[in-house]
């Protein structure tokens, strides 16, 4: 869930073409404060990036040496994200797929920030599953959305899950190592005017 006066109505993938068709750029481009912070010490494996929007995330994992793949719903964007990693000299597997696609693969990383997440539906058991035993999800979203002004431009935040409520929702095989509200710092973009973010790290333990 983005700033809501920004955010697509539905998030269908035609929401978010048209959103992204409105500026050559929408996010800073540097990969995310907490993603750096939570992920620097961990070692190299396979990575799931969901929501990858233009790509820096999955463009700074690349880098520090993880087998990337990322996904999104809108082709702008991704059309977008390879052009930025084919500058970076990377390479990551981006997909056009949704959150609810996910099947049957998982990684020792699966991560997602800013990232609308249905309560209905089967998009958290489709992240959750896609964690390889013994790896880790993390998961980032802004801490506050304002319902009101949020409603008034067709986006009910009550329709999706707060990072709050993927932390509650994990079962007794997951190990929380982070939980907790963070201020962040971020250089530019449209989520710039969002200061504080909920941070969820957890690992899959079985
Ligand atoms: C707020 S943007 C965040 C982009 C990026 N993670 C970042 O932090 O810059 C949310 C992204 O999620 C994508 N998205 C929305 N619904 C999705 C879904 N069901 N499955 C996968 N991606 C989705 C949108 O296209 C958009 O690029």
């Amino acid at each position: 869930m983005c700033d809501p006066v920004q955010v697509p109505n539905d998030h269908s993938p035609q929401d978010w073409d048209s959103r992204y068709d409105e500026e050559s750029q929408i996010w800073s481009g540097n990969p995310n404060q907490a993603l750096v912070a939570e992920v620097t010490s961990l070692h190299p494996g396979t990575a799931l990036e969901v929501g990858c929007g233009e790509g820096a995330d999955a463009i700074w994992l690349a880098q520090q040496g993880w087998q990337v793949t990322a996904i999104d719903i809108s082709k702008v964007a991704l059309d977008r994200a390879r052009k930025a990693a084919d500058g970076a000299g990377v390479n990551v597997n981006w997909r056009e797929s949704s959150i609810d696609q996910l099947e049957g693969e998982s990684f020792d990383l699966v991560a997602a920030s800013y990232l609308p997440i249905r309560k209905e539906g089967q998009g958290l058991a489709r992240l959750l599953e896609a964690v390889a035993p013994g790896g880790t999800l993390l998961v980032v979203h802004h801490a506050e959305f304002d319902p009101e002004h949020a409603k008034a431009h067709g986006f009910d935040p009550d329709d999706y899950l707060t990072v709050d409520e993927v932390a509650a929702d994990l079962g007794p095989g997951w190990a929380v190592d982070v939980h907790e509200r963070r201020e962040r710092e971020v250089s530019g973009g449209a989520g710039a005017h969002h200061h504080e973010d909920v941070v969820l790290r957890a690992r899959w333990i079985g």
